[in-house]
């Protein structure tokens, strides 16, 4: 891609507190009623699978959280009342979420469209959030101060009238505590009762909890450290790009509290799909399972224990070039470039003639980054030869590294096409820390001998025309492709700027039903990573693979280069992208019967596909916007059939297909 994204490294505000229960006792004691001076930061997913990073809401003047219980009268009762102080304190821009820490998120969602709650739930699958926050109960309130570090400024219930089992809420609360401690916070003033112990509603279970005096147990040797080893150490190692190596117990042990954080808020490992939508082979994830022993190892104090630290003893160094298939067949050497010591480097595009000879056929690309700590990825492309006669295949990415990704192998029996000539582009993403680093990159690529049975294809899901209000918050842009014949899907990657949120690709088969196949809740975008499946999925024939972006241009997005701007296409770092590439073979295609008319096809869906929000295949008025806007005046006359909407051939009457077809061309940069 050929987007300049300057190489700001805004990462989230630190909170450095880790959520302890040591403060404040409620008034009738025990360990099991104490309640956490601050909340410590964290991410959860809501039922509409959109991201919430607590640190992300520091701009707030009070964040209100209420813990939840699918099923239960009094959270129903207790959600109705909450949605109401959450429209009373609108304007304050006061926040307000519901934790579950009890159900599934199918279960929090069923409730969420059943009851028609107004509030979010934020769903704590792990039930760490719950466990730091000490949440014992539904009903639960707790004010916190995001000025004083997510200080909780009260915890108790909602208000009076929940202080009894079976609430009455026809009536209005004669001491309205949550309310009181918004004002105090918002006023800046102390709340007069910051802590109401009154214990109403169903209690949660949290098994973890109950094993707390375990965690000091959890062996550092046998279990902490093979976790680290196989999920940080490829890139905290020597000549790796984390910051810091992990090479003993001490270095974990000083770092542990902000391990926890990143842990917490799903920064690290740097892998960001949605765990419940999607399987990929790439994954390099945390399991539920690993992420809650190294949060409560951490929070027994980090033990070292007894036992070898494997850490130590098998540091080593990232290798320079990755073994498993041997010495590449051809090397490219990429022109130097000196990185210094600070400051934000934009992005850096190097072009070299394309090395092959002939038409060539790629099976892996390896990458060797010269400044590793540096270098943060690399994006590529294949630009032809336009005084030669255009390819029967035409060529896309010739690869991309992300730290830690190693090797990338295509799937067996594919490869990747580099018609002969032209050039290779290569969009290198660098990051300084604190030294200057001259980076000479090489790229080691295997080619298959002969022509593969299945050419690897790539398109893109795009908004050209895409537009984001000056300052909207959560503005949303989709667009689909419609394949016009069987696919098998292999890999994907979601690409935009400083403003992207979130982003979700779903498949809408023939029969309307849409399931979701990759979600990012919350999008890095330092992190551009592909994401492989596991299994090849089988698009059918009349699919819509569709892309929903949600884009935050707000002044609250710590990343947003002008919240004022109205924001539309482009490559600079001000300008944003609605882009998104997917990767796949053609059933019916091989190398020797090549259907370049089915990709045509596909392509000339898009000139519908990021009009068309209600995915019904035609244009109704409504979605005529931008350049298309002007045949509002003309659409009785342009919608021959009278159906209503415009389709692909209405369209091509009215010449707009041309022109957006070109347009859009543009778009396909690098695949
Ligand atoms: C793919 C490479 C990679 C892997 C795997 C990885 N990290 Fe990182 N880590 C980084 C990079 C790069 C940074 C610098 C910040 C950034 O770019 O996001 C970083 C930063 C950090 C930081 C400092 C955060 C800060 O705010 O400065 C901590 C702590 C951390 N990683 C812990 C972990 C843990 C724990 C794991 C494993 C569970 C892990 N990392 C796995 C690459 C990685």
């Amino acid at each position: 891609m050929r987007a300049v994204l300057g190489a700001v490294a805004v990462s989230a505000v630190v909170i450095a507190t880790v959520g302890s229960a040591s403060g404040s006792a409620a008034p009738n004691g025990g360990a099991s009623s104490m309640t956490p001076d601050h909340v410590g930061d964290f991410q959860l997913t809501d039922t509409t699978r959109i991201g919430h990073r607590l640190s992300y809401y520091q701009y707030a003047p009070a964040i209100v959280l209420m813990s939840h219980k699918v099923g239960s009268p009094l959270s129903i009762a207790a959600a109705g009342e909450l949605a109401k102080l959450q429209a009373a304190y609108k304007d304050k821009g006061v926040l307000f979420y519901m934790i579950d820490s009890a159900d599934t998120r199918d279960q929090a969602a069923a409730e969420v469209a059943a009851k028609k709650l107004e509030v979010p739930i934020l769903v704590d699958d792990l039930q760490l959030v719950g466990e730091q926050m000490n949440i014992q109960r539904e009903g639960e309130v707790f004010v916190l101060d995001p000025k004083a570090n997510f200080q909780v400024a009260y915890r108790g219930p909602l208000d009076d009238r929940f202080s009894k089992a079976a609430p009455d809420t026809r009536a209005p609360a004669a001491k309205a505590y949550a309310a009181s401690a918004i004002d105090a916070v918002l006023a800046r003033q102390p709340v007069a009762n910051p802590r109401v112990a009154d214990k109403v509603g169903q209690t949660i279970a949290f098994p973890g909890r109950a094993h707390a005096a375990d965690f000091e147990k959890i062996s550092y040797s046998e279990t902490v450290a093979p976790i680290l080893q196989k999920k940080c150490v490829t890139c905290h190692q020597k000549g790796g790009i984390g910051p810091f190596q992990m090479n003993s117990y001490e270095v974990v042990k000083g770092f542990a509290p902000m391990m926890r954080e990143t842990v917490m808020t799903k920064r690290m490992p740097p892998f960001f799909a949605d765990p419940h939508v999607g399987k990929w082979s790439n994954d390099t994830s945390l399991t539920p399972d690993e992420a809650k022993t190294l949060i409560h190892w951490i929070e027994a104090g980090a033990p070292r224990g007894q036992g070898e630290d494997i850490l130590k003893t098998h540091a080593g160094e990232a290798p320079e070039w990755p073994t498993q298939l041997g010495k590449p067949d051809v090397i490219v050497q990429l022109p130097s470039f000196n990185v210094p010591a600070s400051g934000v480097i934009e992005y850096q595009h190097m072009v070299v003639d394309n090395p092959f000879k002939g038409d060539a056929w790629l099976r892996a690309v390896a990458f060797q980054p010269g400044a590793r700590p540096v270098l943060h990825h690399i994006t590529s492309g294949y630009s032809p030869d336009r005084s030669l006669p255009p390819a029967d295949i035409p060529g896309s990415s010739v690869g991309s590294y992300v730290p830690g990704a190693g090797i990338q192998v295509y799937n067996e029996g594919t490869g990747a096409p580099v018609p002969a000539g032209g050039k290779l582009s290569f969009s290198m993403h660098y990051t300084t820390n604190g030294r200057p680093m001259t980076d000479v990159t090489k790229i080691g690529y295997y080619l298959l001998k002969t022509p593969p049975e299945i050419i690897r294809r790539a398109a893109v899901i795009s908004n050209p025309i895409m537009a984001i209000p000056a300052g909207e918050a959560r503005h949303k842009e989709v667009a689909y492709l419609e394949f016009p014949a069987d696919a098998l899907l292999y890999s994907v990657h979601p690409h935009a700027h400083y403003r992207g949120y979130a982003v979700e690709l779903t498949q809408i088969t023939p029969d309307g039903k849409e399931t979701p196949l990759l979600s990012v809740p919350k999008y890095d975008f330092n992190w551009q990573l592909d994401y492989d499946l596991a299994e090849p999925l089988l698009v059918k024939k009349g699919t819509k693979l569709r892309v929903k972006w949600i884009y935050d241009n707000s002044v609250h997005n710590p990343a947003n280069p002008d919240p004022k701007l109205n924001v539309t296409w482009g490559e600079q770092t001000w300008n944003e992208m609605m882009y998104f590439r997917v990767n796949y073979r053609w059933v019916d295609e091989t190398s020797h019967h090549v259907r370049n008319d089915l990709q045509a096809k596909l392509m000339e869906s898009r000139i519908i596909g990021f009009l068309d929000e209600n995915a019904d295949g035609k244009l109704q008025p409504s979605e005529l916007k931008g350049p298309y806007a002007a045949l509002r005046s003309r659409f009785a006359e342009l919608d021959l059939n009278h159906d209503g909407g415009l389709d692909l051939k209405e369209l091509a009457a009215a010449g707009m297909t041309h022109g957006a077809a070109k347009r859009l061309a543009e778009t396909d940069v690098e695949q």
